[in-house]
């Protein structure tokens, strides 16, 4: 199963990815996570990214492309993917299809999370990430049991350097501009699965659960959509 998660910072792609991830057993692709381990080691290429990201800007087509290229060539990609902030332009899309027709692949959807703007921007600016174990939680909403360490490794919990009200700005400008026109491209090939994701993070996930077993993931593969989709 090849799959692609769109939506706008904050919409949750990550956190629902981790469901997903555990649903279907196929690895998380996350160009933000490559981005950012990259910087933290010290990397040319990571610390040039950084210099983007930390903007909110996006980074430029051809740095992305080579590391997803790179990264989809590792073995345990081979019963499929999940990509979650890949494709982000219309290049990169173009560039995506291609370089999955030269594996003799294709992408089985595209889920695509709505959130509204007040929404996104309480969770980016209440977010919480550990920089060991890249969990991600929220103050408010998805809290660690011990304030500021992280449930998993117990290490101290981060905000990112892109939370901040003028790089959320930013990010959600770029967003509109070079990302959303991909709702309509991959809504034109008969992949877009549009899900309300404003409710709580459990709610979400069943609600597009059984497009996930549509696309070969889980025990009980159907060709039922839930009535919360739009495809
Ligand atoms: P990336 O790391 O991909 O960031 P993003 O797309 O801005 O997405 P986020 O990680 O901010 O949000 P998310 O949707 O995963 O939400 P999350 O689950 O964390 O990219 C970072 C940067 O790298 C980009 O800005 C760009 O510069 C660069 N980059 C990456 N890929 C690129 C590409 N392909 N091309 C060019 N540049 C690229 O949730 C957010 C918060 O909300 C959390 O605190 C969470 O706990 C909370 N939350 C989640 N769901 C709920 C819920 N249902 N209810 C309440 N709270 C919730």
């Amino acid at each position: 199963m090849i799959l692609v998660l769109l939506g706008p910072p904050g919409a949750g792609k990550g956190t629902q990815g981790v469901r997903i991830v555990k649903r279907c057993g196929v690895p998380k692709i996350s160009t933000g996570e490559i981005f950012r381990d990259l910087a933290a080691s010290g990397s040319p290429l990571g610390l040039e990214a950084r210099s983007y990201w930390a903007q909110g800007q996006l980074v430029p087509d051809a740095v992305v492309v080579g590391l997803v290229k790179e990264r989809l060539s590792h073995s345990d990609c081979d019963g499929g993917f999940i990509l979650d902030g890949f494709p982000r332009t219309v290049t990169q899309a173009d560039i995506l299809e291609t370089m999955l027709a030269e594996m003799g692949r294709k992408i089985d959807g595209v889920l695509d999370f709505a959130v509204d703007a007040d929404n996104l921007v309480i969770r980016l600016s209440g977010r919480r990430t550990c920089p060991n174990c890249s969990a991600t939680y929220h103050v408010t909403a998805q809290p660690p049991s011990i304030d500021g360490k992280c449930d998993h490794c117990g290490s101290m919990l981060i905000q990112r350097t892109d939370d901040t009200p003028d790089s959320i700005r930013v990010r959600l400008r770029e967003y509109a501009n070079k990302t959303a026109p991909l709702l309509t491209y991959y809504a034109d090939r008969n992949l877009l699965y549009r899900i309300d994701a404003n409710g709580a993070p459990d709610e979400i996930f069943e609600s597009f659960e059984s497009a996930l077993t549509k696309m070969g993931c889980g025990p009980n593969a159907s060709t039922e959509l839930s009535a919360g989709l739009v495809r």
